[in-house]
């Protein structure tokens, strides 16, 4: 294992997938950790990640000495490598001035462990205030830029390597060779980490914690729950027991996926619950967009509840395992901790017993998403499963500005399937990152369709690109795709006689419209 020592702001995260890219297993530490206890972890190399701090300033994250004494391989990035600077005796000057963003790297020392085989100008990426100026004793300087003196650092007795930019950033050209240099020339190590060997792993300790008893899991449709599922079917089998609640504002054909190619390729026991009724009931005559959510969330957990309590019901061994789709984003973001937790059930519903705990199954909780997706194809889990894209937990009910009813969402689906199928065969279901269809049933426009003057609805088309959906930026597809999912929408669809492009980034706009 490498272990990543996080110094906030997101930067280990990133790292932490790029070491995983160059198929070593990595984990998240957060820099509190007593250095005891990370060399406890006895890892393979130590990678120190970049953060917000001056390693002036009072109560900045710092480190022990003996992190650096143990033998361990490590690698410092920007504010890992200042404060590597100053714990080893070299010299960090307060310089006040900053240095951001794309910045040129001059490699003074090319045959270096770090920076063999790269070019001696490359593009990477800066953000910081303070500079180291002199290197501690010992170290080879191999790089620079016009502002900083030593930009990169180099140990190769005591193996301890530093670079002052960020190399897991896309920006820096040649960050992930970087990395690689120090993974597999500094520390050694040889790039074997798949997930394969997560499925394997997962299925045995699964059949160990679960042994004869039985567990639930809910299906919502997305990749998460269902690659969570189908790697408890693979250890358990028929001990578990899927749960998938149809409210009716799923897109076109997707429930069908769920009962027959999810099962086909997992032969798990699946419950599906056709609630579309009771949905479009409570959704009756609300158009704001807060209330929707609301409504549709309460009735979800009620349904949910009382599918599981019907299942824990009836006769056979106990049901004490709940099935979740946690990923290891997830749990960094929620501080990382390590075992496994007892969620407390809703007991506000008819039949469950009050007390009743379950202990969660999360064989997803070590993975990134893109993990998860070969996990998911490893598996033998359906293209279309497996390369979803996110979709939201309200679905369609929040992609109609007005009023949900059975006869919208109809049209809806039939417009979502149109722009689907067309981003699909245009090949470009890669490179957005989700693509909204939205109606909006609360405007009308006038057209002229055959003969006739018309007055519909428009539909709204929402493609975007992303990386974590925090932030992004309309997708600039080609004119013909647009042309053709525009033609196809308004020749097909009934009452539809309009289809417009958001050409929005987030922010301002988020990137669903309700
Ligand atoms: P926004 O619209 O906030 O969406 O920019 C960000 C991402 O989250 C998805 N989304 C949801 N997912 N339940 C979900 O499971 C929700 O209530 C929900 N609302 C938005 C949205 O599709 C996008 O990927």
């Amino acid at each position: 294992t490498v272990l990543v020592v996080d110094f906030g702001a997101q930067y280990a995260q990133l790292i932490a997938r790029r070491v995983r890219e160059a198929r070593v297993y990595s984990e998240i530490v957060p820099s509190t950790m007593p250095v005891a206890e990370m060399l406890a972890k006895n890892p393979a190399a130590i990678i120190l990640s970049g953060g917000p701090s001056s390693v002036y300033e009072e109560g900045a994250p710092r480190l022990d000495r003996e992190l650096f004494e143990a033998g361990v391989p490590v690698f410092g990035m920007c504010y890992g490598f200042q404060l590597m600077a100053q714990v080893l005796g070299g010299t960090v000057d307060n310089t006040g001035s900053r240095e951001y963003g794309r910045t040129d790297l001059h490699v003074s020392k090319a045959a270096s462990t770090l920076f063999e085989g790269t070019p001696v100008e490359q593009h990477v990426w800066m953000s910081h205030g303070d500079a180291c100026s002199a290197a501690p004793e010992g170290f080879t300087v191999s790089a620079s830029t016009d502002v900083v003196p030593v930009a990169a650092f180099e140990n190769d007795e005591k193996k301890l390597y530093g670079v002052q930019y960020h190399p897991e950033v896309m920006h820096s050209t040649h960050g992930q060779q970087v990395l690689e240099h120090f993974l597999y020339r500094g520390a050694g190590l040889t790039p074997s980490w798949t997930t394969g060997n997560v499925i394997d792993e997962q299925v045995a300790a699964i059949r160990e914690q679960v042994g004869d008893r039985r567990a639930i899991c809910g299906l919502s449709g997305g990749v998460d729950s269902a690659v969570a599922a189908a790697l408890v079917a693979r250890a358990i089998g028929d001990q578990l027991t899927c749960v998938y609640v149809d409210h009716g504002l799923m897109r076109k054909g997707e429930t069908e996926q769920v009962e027959k190619d999810f099962v086909a390729a997992t032969g798990v026991k699946l419950v599906v619950v056709d609630a579309e009724a009771r949905f479009l009931d409570a959704l009756a005559g609300v158009s704001d967009p807060e209330q929707k959510r609301k409504i549709i969330g309460r009735e979800f957990i009620r349904v949910f509840e009382q599918a599981q309590a019907e299942i824990i019901a009836d006769a056979g061994p106990a049901v004490e395992f709940l099935v979740q789709g946690t990923l290891y984003p997830d749990v960094v973001e929620s501080g990382g901790g390590t075992g496994t937790a007892n969620i407390k059930s809703h007991h506000n519903v008819g039949g469950l017993p009050e007390d009743l705990e379950f202990q969660l199954i999360e064989p997803l909780r070590k993975l990134f998403k893109d993990e998860v997706r070969m996990v998911g194809q490893e598996l033998g889990l359906p293209e279309e499963i497996v390369q979803r894209q996110p979709f939201p937990g309200p679905g369609l009910g929040i992609r109609i500005v007005g009023e949900v009813t059975k006869e919208r969402l109809d049209l809806l689906r039939d417009a979502d399937a149109i722009a689907r199928e067309e981003l699909t065969a245009a090949g470009l279901d890669r490179s957005i990152w989700q693509c909204p269809v939205v109606l909006l049933a609360d405007v009308r426009s006038v057209g002229v369709q055959g003969d006739g003057r018309t007055y519909g609805h428009p539909i709204v088309l929402r493609p975007v690109s992303s990386e974590d959906a925090m932030t992004a930026d309309w997708s600039r597809l080609p004119y013909e795709v647009l042309a053709k999912i525009s033609t196809r929408i308004t020749n097909e669809v009934r009452d539809v006689n309009r289809v417009v492009l958001d050409v929005t980034s987030k922010p301002p706009g988020t990137i669903e419209w309700e």
